[in-house]
This record gives structure tokens, C-alpha cells and sequence, in this order.
């Protein structure tokens, strides 16, 4: 099988990360090669850019600002990256891609959607993921877990009020309206257990795994 092209995509708080990690250890241990990554950041570059991009103490920035300083991590990890991984192939595990910032600079702060298109041909040519994860949860619940969290580091984003996690929301569902085939929806509302069956369901069916392995993982 070729190597797939897997994004995880979802409000901050979704739990988006946690289960990535946990799939990226549960491929490896079922035999399958597999990469976790993760945008902004990724390489060297990314990960500078990442630190600029979430630091707090530039305040706000124009969306479309922030618009090219994700794509500039962007393309930095598809070429040194994303791209080398599948080539080997190797499966690529993303958390968040495009539609992220779809989502975040197109749907939460209102920079015209043509725009990120045409940045994003410019940056990637255009490159989808071959099948995206979107851990959904409602805005509310979703502010009030990064409200909650007790990091010591704050980072520019989680200064966002309820009304942008609503937008960016919207901007997902659109996204899946619009890409329903790429698409599947996880609902992490619940309890972690019960979504990362879900995720591991999905993983086996686009990455041919045996229900072997799933009833294995679940002891
Ligand atoms: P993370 O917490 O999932 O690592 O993401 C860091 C923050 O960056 C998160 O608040 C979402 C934001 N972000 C965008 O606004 N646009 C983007 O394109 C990406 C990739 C992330």
C-alpha cells in the first residue's frame, strides 16, 4: 500500500495531539512505519516560526500575517519532511495541516479564503492530506478545557474568546461539507476511551489493519 497522508485536525482542547501520539505508537507496535509530526513546527525552521507565531507578547496580528508565517513552516515541512517520509514509505501522521488555517486565519479572523488558496498553491501546490481526523467538540467545552489547562507557558491563541472558537467550528464543518470523502468527523466530547476506539477504528480501515490488532491493543 502506498504511504498515507493523514491529518488531525480540531479546536485547541479537541485532544487532537494526545491521540496522535498514541496512534503514531500503536501503527509502529502493529508493524506499520509511520511518522508524527505536527504544524506550525515540524523541522528546525517550523519550530522557530512556531515560537514566533505563538508568542504572546506581540498581541494580536493580522490574519494574513499569520497566514504566511504558517505557510513558510508549512512548505519548510513538506520539503524536509512530509514529502521524504512518503516517498520511503513511510505513513505521515499530522497534526494540523491546511485546513487548520482554513479554520483559524480564514474562518476565525477573517482573511478571504481565495487568498489562503492562492498562498497555499504558492506554498504546497496545492497538496491535500490523503484522509483527515476531526476531533469535534463543541466551542464551549472546547474554551473551557484551554481555559482550564494549567500550562505554565500561555501562547497567543489561548488569549481567543468563545466567539472565535465558534467560527473556527464553523470553518470546520464547512471544510467537511465541502471534502465529506477526506473527511471523518470523531466526537471527542465524551470519554478519551471511547474516542481513540474511534480513531483507532478509522486508522484500520484506511490503513488495512486487521480487527486482530485492535482487539490486541484493547487487552
Ligand atoms: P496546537 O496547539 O494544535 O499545536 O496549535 C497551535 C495553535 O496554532 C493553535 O491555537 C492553532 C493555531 N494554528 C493556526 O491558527 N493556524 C494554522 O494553520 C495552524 C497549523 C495552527
Amino acid at each position: 500500500m502506498q504511504a498515507k497522508f493523514i491529518t488531525f485536525e480540531g479546536l485547541d482542547g479537541s485532544g487532537k495531539s494526545t491521540h496522535l501520539e498514541r496512534a503514531a505508537d500503536w501503527l509502529e507496535t502493529s508493524g506499520l512505519s509511520c511518522r508524527a509530526t505536527k504544524e506550525p513546527g515540524g523541522t528546525p525552521l517550523g519550530d522557530a516560526l512556531r515560537g514566533v507565531f505563538l508568542d504572546p507578547s506581540w498581541g494580536a496580528l493580522d490574519g494574513t500575517v499569520e497566514s504566511l508565517v504558517i505557510f513558510a513552516s508549512r512548505r519548510q515541512h513538506l520539503l524536509e519532511v512530509i514529502e521524504p517520509a512518503l516517498a520511503a514509505g513511510t505513513h505521515v501522521l499530522c497534526d494540523r495541516f491546511t485546513d487548520s488555517t482554513v479554520a483559524y486565519q480564514g474562518h476565525g479572523r477573517g482573511v478571504a479564503l481565495d487568498l489562503i488558496e492562492r498562498i497555499d498553491a504558492i506554498a504546497t501546490g496545492g497538496r491535500v492530506p490523503d484522509h483527515t481526523l476531526l476531533f469535534d467538540l463543541p466551542a464551549e467545552e472546547a474554551h473551557r478545557r484551554g481555559q482550564s489547562t494549567s500550562r505554565e507557558v500561555v501562547d497567543r491563541l489561548d488569549a481567543e474568546d468563545l466567539a472565535f472558537y465558534r467560527r473556527v467550528r464553523e470553518g470546520y464543518s464547512r471544510l467537511v461539507g465541502a471534502h465529506p470523502d477526506r473527511f471523518t468527523t470523531i466526537d471527542s466530547s465524551g470519554p478519551a476511551e471511547r474516542t481513540w476506539r474511534r480513531v483507532q477504528q478509522v486508522l484500520a480501515e484506511l490503513l488495512g489493519l486487521e480487527e486482530r490488532s485492535l482487539v490486541t491493543d484493547a487487552g
